[in-house]
């Protein structure tokens, strides 16, 4: 490991490896096997200080950076991807948003939720509108300063067990005029015509509930609008915007995952006798283990460069492109290294007694949530190009 991370960032580091080995890994199969949101994983994160650590310290919380957040999102989901992706939402989700965008009262209210455990869901995709996303339908209709709130959202992770909900939807004035894309804030329980749908039967990451969830006459009141900088017109570039965090975060998962499946490859290759000899002596393995290693540091590197970097005009969030960059190859590289990982092991790879199985149906989530790796080319020709590319049949623009 190359980075030049700072003392206090090694320390982070090694004490979310040390709650990962002793607490959380020891229970991931169990935590699959159930189905069930671990909450208490959530309690063993929030007791050591991994949840709401992007909050500023005027908000209570401990003000880390993004790099902080991901090199504990990535000793968790070595050892399990829930766990993995509950420190993400956790950390660099909607919280970000909130905090950057939010009124005092919204991030006082979004900061106290996180740090008592809570992990926000955001509500982007709906079955119409998948990679297409600025093609959503759900309604945001202005009566009077509130909006009500009609339509349906689905793969939302932890619809059910979330409190905090950012809904992106589309706003209309009095008149039914479109203004464009908002975002809306609310709390499971305390509003009324928010509920949810049918749960998600899910490949991998099982203890996650991956949720419809449905806006009926929903009222928000105007203290819950989370109004992106520029106003609702360009709304969605700047709710985007603060997505970029959150995909860098689920690269991060991607990439703990794998870091954790080539671990044990290493260790069993060591093990594992066949031929009178370690199988790790054998040419053909010591070439995919070292293809893994370097597929996973060019991963960690672009990913961490991602976490680090900012995007254009003082954003405060990670760079468009980069975090596409580097959830691209993270997410394959991933995939790519826990299927030869699983490879190593033989026959006991296949097997649910050990975790290999288990990390090659979390890991292939990657390359779709979050922004899948076609869509995201595309995020990185637009930089390269400097083009505009739009996916509709307007054809590609050259930028003004
Ligand atoms: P589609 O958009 O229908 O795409 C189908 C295929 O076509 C894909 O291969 C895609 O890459 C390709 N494609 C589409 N358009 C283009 C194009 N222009 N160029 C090239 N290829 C294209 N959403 C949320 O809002 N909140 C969440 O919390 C959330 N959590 C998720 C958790 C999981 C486990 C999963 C799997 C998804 C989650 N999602 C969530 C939804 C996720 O963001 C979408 O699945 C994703 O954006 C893709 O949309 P889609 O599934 O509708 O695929
Ligand atoms: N960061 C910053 N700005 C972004 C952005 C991002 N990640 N994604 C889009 N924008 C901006 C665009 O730059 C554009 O701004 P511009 O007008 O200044 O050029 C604006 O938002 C509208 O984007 P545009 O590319 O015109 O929209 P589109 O409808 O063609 O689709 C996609 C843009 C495909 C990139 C976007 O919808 C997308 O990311 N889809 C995947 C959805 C996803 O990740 N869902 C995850 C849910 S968990």
């Amino acid at each position: 490991m190359t980075w030049n991370l700072t003392p206090d960032q090694l320390d982070i580091q090694a004490r979310a490896r040390e709650l990962a080995t002793t607490v959380i890994g020891p229970r991931a199969a169990a935590v699959d096997e159930a189905e069930q949101y671990p909450w208490e994983n959530v309690e063993a994160l929030q007791a050591a200080g991994f949840t709401g650590m992007t909050i500023p310290t005027e908000l209570g919380g401990p003000g880390h950076s993004f790099l902080d957040a991901v090199l504990v999102v990535e000793e968790m989901a070595k050892v399990c991807g829930v766990t993995g992706r509950i420190a993400v939402e956790s950390n660099m989700g909607a919280i970000s948003a909130v905090m950057e965008y939010g009124t005092e009262q919204q991030k006082k209210l979004a900061a106290d939720l996180v740090l008592h455990g809570d992990k926000p869901a955001i509500c982007i995709t709906e079955p119409g509108a998948g990679s297409s996303a600025s093609q959503m339908t759900t309604r945001a209709d202005r009566q009077g300063d509130r909006f009500v709130l009609n339509g349906m959202k689905h793969w939302i992770t932890g619809g059910t067990v979330s409190k905090l909900h950012l809904i992106f939807a589309r706003v209309f004035d009095e008149d039914g005029n479109e203004e464009g894309i908002g975002g809306f804030l609310a709390v499971r329980d305390e509003n009324p015509g928010l509920s949810f749908g049918k749960r998600e039967p899910t490949m991998g990451l099982r203890a996650i509930p991956e949720m419809e969830v449905i806006f009926t006459d929903m009222v928000v009141e105007p203290e819950m609008v989370l109004m992106p900088p520029s106003g609702f017109k360009r709304g969605f570039a700047d709710l985007m915007n603060a997505y970029n965090a959150q995909r860098v975060g689920a690269g991060t998962v991607g990439l703990g995952i794998a870091t954790g499946a080539y671990e044990l490859a290493l260790a069993f290759a060591k093990e594992r006798e066949q031929f009178d000899r370690p199988i790790a002596e054998f040419q053909g393995l010591q070439w995919m283990l070292a293809d893994m290693s370097v597929k996973l540091e060019a991963a960690r590197s672009l990913t961490y460069r991602a976490a680090e970097s900012r995007g254009p005009n003082d954003s405060p969030f990670p760079d468009p492109a980069m975090a596409a960059q580097a959830k691209i190859f993270t997410a394959e590289a991933s995939i790519d290294v826990v299927n030869n990982a699983l490879q190593v092991f033989g026959a006991a790879g296949y097997s649910r007694r050990n975790p290999l199985e288990r990390m090659y149906r979390d890991v292939r989530m990657f390359t779709i949530g979050g922004g899948t790796a076609q869509i995201l080319r595309t995020v990185v020709a637009a930089r390269i190009l400097d083009m505009k590319l739009p996916q509709g049949r307007g054809g590609f623009l050259p930028r003004d």
